[in-house]
């Protein structure tokens, strides 16, 4: 157990440093694609962007009606030892956010630098980082919402253009897909259902998750769905009851948001029996749980990645020269320190 967290701590470390370089998970070999992360894919306002912020039990997303999440934010959390959790971005490195409300602020203030106050999209990634006692080792990434009609403001490619970029990230075989469905609305047509299984046709990384369960009609419930009924996945459904636009108004925190979800479940006359598989707690469980699951699996090659990157990287020190002064230099080092970390525990403990 502790092992595997470490080894998913290193893995995690090396992608934060890859990103540092450039590497984005973009052409060519590159660790951010030998390594899992979960994106969140639904209609416009379906829940998205707090069913990730509920995952990390922190409130520091933008949400609300309409088009909010304009660029993909591609967040990892780090688990750490001992100390206060704080926030840092990509496009800002150095600056340590220890106030919640002022990350959600950024990530608003920097989705506008490169689209204005716009309607409109940009494909250009937002990345930060979350650093804590309290998260797992994990990297969630948060996208626009498919549409079906451009909006005033727009342009008319704009739903292609996020159906394009929704794509890019969960055709990847190794991201884990959160198909978000709000219960106020059919299933059978949901968006977000309708690309998992395209492209993850036997939905073995696809979960299903239904939104806004208390938002739903006098006299229906959706049952057939979170037992399996309308449409099976691989993995179990999940339903959860985020905060409603009146409540994050109010700022009704996460710690009170996730017991009144669990009160929802637990007095619900549809839901009472399925409360102990319900909520956003149970959720964080169940991914963190598959997570580690994946990550065993794949942990062969990500050893001959990571010793294939040990390589490269110290074929270009030598081409380079050694000692360099440069900081891209001395991310090479750490780069090449964490690989070696990973080897040495994997070849300690797993072998
Ligand atoms: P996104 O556009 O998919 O990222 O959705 P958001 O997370 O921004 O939420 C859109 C709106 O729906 C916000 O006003 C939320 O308060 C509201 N909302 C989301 N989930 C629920 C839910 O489970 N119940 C209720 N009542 N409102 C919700
Ligand atoms: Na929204
Ligand atoms: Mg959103």
């Amino acid at each position: 157990m502790a092992t595997m967290e470490s080894l998913i701590g290193l893995v995690n470390r090396i992608q934060r440093a890859c990103t540092v370089l450039g590497d984005h998970g973009g052409e060519g070999m590159s660790l951010w694609e030998a390594l899992p992360s979960v994106a969140v894919v639904g209609g416009q306002s379906s829940g998205k962007s707090s069913v990730l912020e509920s995952v990390v039990g922190r409130d520091f997303l933008p949400r609300g009606s309409g088009i909010v999440t304009r660029r993909p934010l591609v967040l990892q959390l780090h688990k750490i030892e001992g100390q206060s959790e704080y926030a840092e971005f990509l496009h800002a490195p150095k600056k340590k956010f220890t106030d919640f409300a002022s990350v959600r602020k950024e990530i608003a203030d920097e989705t506008d630098r490169i689209t204005g106050k716009t309607k409109q999209i940009s494909n250009v990634p937002i990345h930060l980082s979350i650093y804590s006692p309290n998260v797992v080792n994990l990297t969630l990434i948060d996208l626009p919402g498919l549409t079906k009609v451009a909006v005033e403001g727009q342009s008319e490619s704009i739903v292609q253009d996020i159906e394009m970029m929704v794509r890019s990230y969960v055709e990847k075989p190794n991201c884990i897909i959160l198909a978000i469905s709000p219960a106020n609305q059919d299933i059978a047509t949901s968006d977000a259902i309708k690309l998992a299984r395209e492209v993850d046709p036997s939905g073995e990384r696809t979960f299903g998750v239904v939104t806004k369960l208390d938002l739903m009609d006098q006299g229906t419930n959706a049952l057939d769905v979170l037992e399996g009924r309308s449409y099976r996945l691989q993995h179990p459904w999940v339903g959860i009851v985020n905060r409603s636009q009146a409540e994050i108004n109010k700022n009704v925190d996460m710690s009170n948001a996730r017991r009144k979800e669990q009160e929802y479940f637990e007095s619900s006359p549809e839901y009472g029996h399925l409360a102990h598989k319900m909520g956003s707690e149970y959720l964080a469980k169940l991914l963190s749980k598959h997570l580690e699951t994946v990550i065993r699996q794949k942990i062969p090659s990500i050893v001959a990645l990571i010793n294939k990157t040990i390589d490269e990287l110290n074929a270009e020190l030598d081409r380079i020269g050694r000692p360099i002064g440069v900081d891209g230099g001395a991310q090479l080092y750490t780069i090449l320190e964490l690989c070696r970390a990973f080897d040495r525990i994997f070849k300690e403990h797993l072998d």
